[in-house]
């Protein structure tokens, strides 16, 4: 292939990455980008491999064949509710890829000629640094996820001081990397990668809890970087695009998560968020007051209502009953009730989770309101039934000073004539904290699975 026909696919893999990203800026086009994401992709890795010909074409195959094995069979078995668990372990691959291509061609250039390239040598050490960081941390974080080990935050005291003694450990090996050029002592490459790998694991230990995800964005972000640096070492546009655009796109998703729930970056990063356990919400004493209904209670309630906002969060993912809420505003509007959905920033476990389990089951776009749009309904909402939400709704955020989720926004359920929560217990969600909502008067609880519940709604409002 000719350096020119090589040139133009790379710019057709790039352009048709970045097309892809536009794409996913919306739930109807989104399938449609992740396509064009995917050629892009499965033209770059043909540009490779018919560029490696000449020499270890059949590493690469190899690679890529057993690479895309993984993929498929990870992609067709993983469920919903373990995402995140499933990106931190390919964050963790790409940051230790990007390492990875450091270290061997820290060991070719040395085989080739003496003094390495000054601006090489920085993107050299960089990317393996990055790297290496991100390769630890999503390792913890997929063991934390994955409840292989406590998704508590692991605190001792004086440990800010030793992250910031092995950071400054990482940056002192760099100079000495860079300074040393021309001859530099065989230690300082393998300290630094250990330095890193170290700092990765004690940099992802302190933090637990609700931040999981937004860790997981910003390696996410690290591991773009890495691999954008390791571009610049290899003279590959492809790299240094691919890796800009993970980077940016993780960036953005970092803020945007930590803004949704109003945790500043830095106290994601240092707060050690849930560490003392579940706290309790001053005041509330626990939730004892509640009200249990009966099906035929909420049926008849739903039934014969105007407007029904319907409030999912992780328990409709565990009890996977988005099909059945489909069916059930279908009963509903068949009687003439306006249902409509309140999504939540973080509802579920991952960005956009319940967007895409409710486009799963057909429910129009249009009915899915943000945060503000469904908080202007509630006040006119006859009945906001929860379904598996618990820390989206709570309004101890707004309220609770020494409530750990205090500030963060939440659907203000508690303003609507009714509400009818859905789980099966009394139990806490993921910030383990009480929900003042469920003693409120105008609450009623409907105890059980969410799927086994809204199916027995449907057949019972089918009845009236
Ligand atoms: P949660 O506050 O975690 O509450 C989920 C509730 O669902 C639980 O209280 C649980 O109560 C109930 N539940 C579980 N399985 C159920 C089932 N089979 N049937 C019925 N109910 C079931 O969920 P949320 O309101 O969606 O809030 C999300 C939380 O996760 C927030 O704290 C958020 O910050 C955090 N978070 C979000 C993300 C993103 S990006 N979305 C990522 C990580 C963390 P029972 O056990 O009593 O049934």
């Amino acid at each position: 292939m000719s350096a020119t026909v090589t040139t133009l696919l790379d710019l057709l893999a790039i352009a048709l990455f970045i097309l892809g990203l536009h794409f996913l800026n919306s739930p109807p086009s989104a399938r449609f980008g992740n396509r064009l994401a995917m050629l892009g992709m499965f033209i770059a890795l043909v540009v490779v491999l018919v560029g490696t010909l000449n020499t270890g074409w059949w590493a690469v195959a190899v690679g890529v064949f057993l690479g895309a094995l993984i993929g498929i069979v990870a992609a067709v078995r993983v469920k919903m509710t373990a995402m995140p668990q499933m990106v931190a372990l390919y964050n963790g691959a790409g940051g230790g890829a990007a390492a990875l291509v450091s270290t061997v061609e820290l060991a070719v250039a040395h085989t080739r000629h003496g003094a390495l390239d000054p601006l090489v040598a920085v993107s050299l050490v960089l990317s393996a640094a990055i790297g290496a960081i991100s390769f630890a941390g999503s390792i913890i974080a997929f063991l934390k996820l994955q409840e292989l080990m406590s998704g508590r935050p692991v605190t001792y005291l004086g440990q800010q001081f030793v992250n910031a003694v092995v950071a400054l450990a990482i940056a002192a090996l760099i100079a000495v990397f860079i300074w040393h050029l021309a001859v530099v002592p065989s230690w300082v490459y393998p300290a630094l990668v250990v330095g890193a790998l170290l700092f990765g694991v004690l940099f992802v230990l302190p933090i637990g809890g609700a931040d999981m995800p937004v860790v997981i964005s910003l390696l996410n972000s690290a591991t773009g970087v890495a691999v954008a640096i390791t571009g610049f070492e290899l003279s590959n546009e492809l790299l240094i695009t691919g890796g800009a655009l993970v980077g940016a796109s993780g960036t953005i998703l970092t803020v945007a998560m930590s803004k949704a729930m109003n945790r500043p970056l830095t106290n994601v990063l240092f707060g050690a968020f849930g560490a003392h356990g579940g706290q309790e919400v001053a005041g509330t004493g626990g939730p004892q007051n509640v009200r249990s209904v009966s099906v035929d209670d909420v049926a008849a309630m739903l039934a014969y209502a105007s407007k029904v906002m319907i409030v999912p969060g992780y328990g409709m993912a565990v009890a996977q009953a988005q099909h059945s809420v489909k069916a059930l505003e279908d009963q509903l509007e068949k009687r003439g009730v306006k249902v409509l959905y309140a999504i939540h920033p973080v509802a579920g476990r991952m960005p956009g989770h319940m967007n895409v389990l409710l486009a799963e089951a057909n429910v129009p776009y249009e009915s899915l309101l943000d945060l503000d749009a469904a908080n202007a309904e509630f006040p006119t909402t006859d009945v906001a039934l929860v379904i598996g939400a618990n820390d989206v709704t709570n309004p101890a955020a707004r309220t609770v000073k020494s409530s750990p989720i205090y500030g963060m926004p939440i659907l203000d359920v508690d303003k609507a004539a009714n509400v009818v929560v859905l789980k099966r217990s009394m139990r806490s969600g993921f910030a383990g904290i009480e929900n003042p909502l469920y003693e409120l008067p105008n609450t009623s609880m409907l105890f059980g699975d969410a799927k086994a519940s809204v199916d027995a709604l449907v057949a019972a409002v089918k009845e009236l």
